[in-house]
């Protein structure tokens, strides 16, 4: 493949690239965790910021919050919403943190959640667990369970005393995409409430969220819709709406949900507000063509990693319309945290940037792929690993 052009997207690569101000000298193979943003975008956020210096008085207590309230309209748009269905959060960890917050659990019920979860959300779950003494229920799902297993894994794992199921819409240590609108059934079968942890989904994949039937969702904004950092966003079902207040008292309390959440002392808001300038211009990509490109560039990513490391392509696994892939090293290799981290810290030393974790006791590499990538990213980071690991498993030996 040529180093600097990407056949994936088309011959129009080098333009889009130019959108993004990525440093050029390294290959950002990581997009999931922290997403980018598009310089069009930051200046865009900048504005903002330049009138809220500019006349602090009016910004805060004449337009932010008409502005607030049009971009929120968009956001809950992008997510198949209504405007009042749907409240800006920063991220994700504080919509979950405020969600049980504000659910009243009896001692004794349960909490069901799978072993795929991440680990801020599971913490979320331990203080709600400690703060109502009900007790967490971690359903075990094996990688490569199909959608039935996994509905019928939640199924045996619910009873009676379940107050609340968790499920990830898109898994973060394994890349897989559950079967959420089956799984919120389940829940709702045994009168548990159902959050769904959305945060790799907007941008990522076409969302209807009224409609997945969850009592709860919330979403990242900054991870595959490149809005700036601080862009959630928490959906509630009707019948929690007039109960849900954020996690921070301040004069919004009055007004209710959704605008409680967003007029929450003194605050930078202009992530928010630059949030429908993003999905504008990534819209004016295609959310499609955006969507297939990333799919396919992770597809052949993973192909061309798991060749170079010889993983055999059975052990591939790769959900449809993910722009995340898992590639598993082989037992023995960076399966402990700490090894999954020297890997990762080897790898920024050859200027790529990597997501290596260990689920499970495996260790695996979680590919991204974005617009701004080409196939030269994962080249370098497949000779990168393939060194890396024949390097230490010689080091094994002679030890
Ligand atoms: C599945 C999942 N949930 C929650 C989060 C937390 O997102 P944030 O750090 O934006 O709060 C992440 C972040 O990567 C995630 O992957």
């Amino acid at each position: 493949m040529p180093k600097n052009a990407n056949p994936i997207w088309g011959d129009d690569w080098q333009d889009v690239r130019r959108l993004w101000i990525l440093d050029p000298a390294v290959a950002h193979c990581n997009h999931g965790s922290y997403g980018a943003v598009p310089g069009p975008v930051l200046a865009a956020q900048n504005e903002f910021r330049a009138r809220m210096a500019a006349h602090p008085q009016r910004w805060f207590y004449r337009e932010s919050p008409g502005l607030v309230t049009e971009a929120r309209g968009e956001v809950a748009r992008f997510v198949g919403a209504g405007p009042e269905e749907v409240a800006f959060v920063t991220n994700v960890s504080s919509g979950v943190s405020a969600v049980v917050q504000n659910l009243a659990l009896e001692p004794g019920a349960e909490v069901v959640s799978t072993n795929h979860i991440y680990g801020a959300v599971s913490t979320a779950l331990d203080r709600l667990c400690t703060r109502t003494g009900a007790t967490r229920v971690v359903a075990d799902v094996p990688i490569d369970s199909t959608d039935e297993e996994i509905v019928a894994i939640f199924a045996e794992h619910c009873s009676e005393r379940t107050g609340l199921v968790v499920v990830d819409q898109v898994t973060s240590p394994t890349a897989r995409r559950f079967p959420i609108a089956a799984v919120a059934a389940v829940g709702h079968r045994f009168g548990a409430a159902v959050l769904v942890d959305g945060a790799h989904a907007p941008g990522m994949l076409p969302l209807d969220v009224p409609n997945i039937g969850a009592d709860f969702w919330v979403g990242n904004l900054h991870k595959w819709a490149c809005t700036p950092p601080g862009t959630g966003a928490l959906w509630v079902a009707p019948q929690w709406r007039e109960r849900m207040v954020p996690l921070i008292v301040s004069w919004g309390e009055m007004d209710g949900y959704p605008t409680s959440f967003e007029r929450i002392g003194t605050d930078d808001l202009s992530a928010w507000l630059a949030a429908p300038i993003t999905l504008d211009l990534l819209g004016s990509l295609g959310w499609d063509r955006v969507r297939a490109h990333n799919e396919a560039l992770v597809l052949w990513a993973q192909a061309t990693v798991a060749e170079a490391l010889g993983v055999p392509s059975s052990e591939l696994h790769h959900d449809a319309g993910l722009s995340l892939a898992l590639v598993r090293l082989p037992p023995g290799q960076a399966d402990t945290r700490e090894q999954a981290q020297a890997l990762q810290e080897h790898m920024v030393t050859l200027g790529v940037e990597m997501a290596v974790g260990c689920w499970n006791g495996r260790g695996a590499i979680r590919l991204s792929a974005y617009v701004y990538n080409r196939p030269s990213d994962y080249e370098r980071l497949a000779v990168g690993v393939r060194d890396y690991l024949a390097g230490s498993k010689s080091a094994f030996c002679e030890w």
